[in-house]
């Protein structure tokens, strides 16, 4: 496994082609497949559902990274956990319970993630970053992709790498929205080590070469 991981975000692929697309991701560098869940209600658009999920599920050959844009994510873990999803993650806005909700996460063998907005402060993790495999900090306010990146964001990660330092934690540091070749390698040495990518992979001419480019930060 070489830093920092590639998610590419099948948000931007064609959903006409996802087959075509999945296995163009299966013969690429990605480490990840990031699945973007938008329910219109914690975020302004709805994306698509456990039904595509699992449909990617079956041609994916790479671990489904499940970011949850939704209310009241609990309801729904053990369902996206059956669709195929190896990392599920929550946004810390949307769950008032969010110990009790990592929990579930890993009662369900799935690895752990809480994701931050671009206003939230990363501090608020202090108390459970120990339990956590992945934090994912917002470099836009989520929704849509195709968005300008938030420069802030890369004290926000020099903030979370510290924090996960202090109390020991295991967590992997996540960055979604966005990203291009020209901030990922500053976002690495910032310490993120896993890089969400919907519009700069799938708008590529090139989207394998792109993939494999986004992996060489030095
Ligand atoms: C935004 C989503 C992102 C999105 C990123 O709400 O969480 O994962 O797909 O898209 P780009 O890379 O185009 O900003
Ligand atoms: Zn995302």
């Amino acid at each position: 496994m070489t830093f920092p991981l590639i998610a590419p975000s099948v948000l931007a692929a064609d959903f006409a082609n996802l087959q075509r697309d999945v296995e163009m991701l299966n013969v690429s560098e990605a480490d990840w497949i990031h699945i973007d869940i938008m329910d219109g209600m914690f975020v302004p658009n709805i994306s698509f559902g456990l039904p595509v999920t699992a449909a990617i599920n079956k041609h994916a050959k790479k671990p489904l990274d499940v970011h949850l844009m939704i209310v009241q994510p609990e309801r729904y873990l053990a369902a996206f956990r059956e669709a195929g999803a190896e990392i599920l993650t929550v946004h810390y806005e949307a769950c008032p319970h969010l110990h009790r909700t990592i929990q579930q996460i890993k009662d369900l063998g799935a690895q752990a993630g809480v994701a931050l907005n671009p206003h939230t402060p990363v501090s608020v993790l202090e108390d459970v970053i120990a339990d956590l495999d992945l934090v994912l900090i917002m470099s836009v306010n989520p929704g849509f992709g195709g968005q300008k990146f938030i420069e802030r964001t890369y004290e926000r990660v020099r903030q979370a790498a510290a924090l996960i330092e202090k109390e020991g934690s295991k967590a992997v540091i996540e960055i979604d929205g966005g990203v291009n070749q020209g901030n990922a390698p500053l976002l690495y040495h910032a310490g993120a080590k896993a890089l969400v990518a919907g519009s700069f992979v799938f708008n590529a001419q090139d989207p394998i070469q792109t993939i494999s480019n986004l992996k060489k930060v030095w």
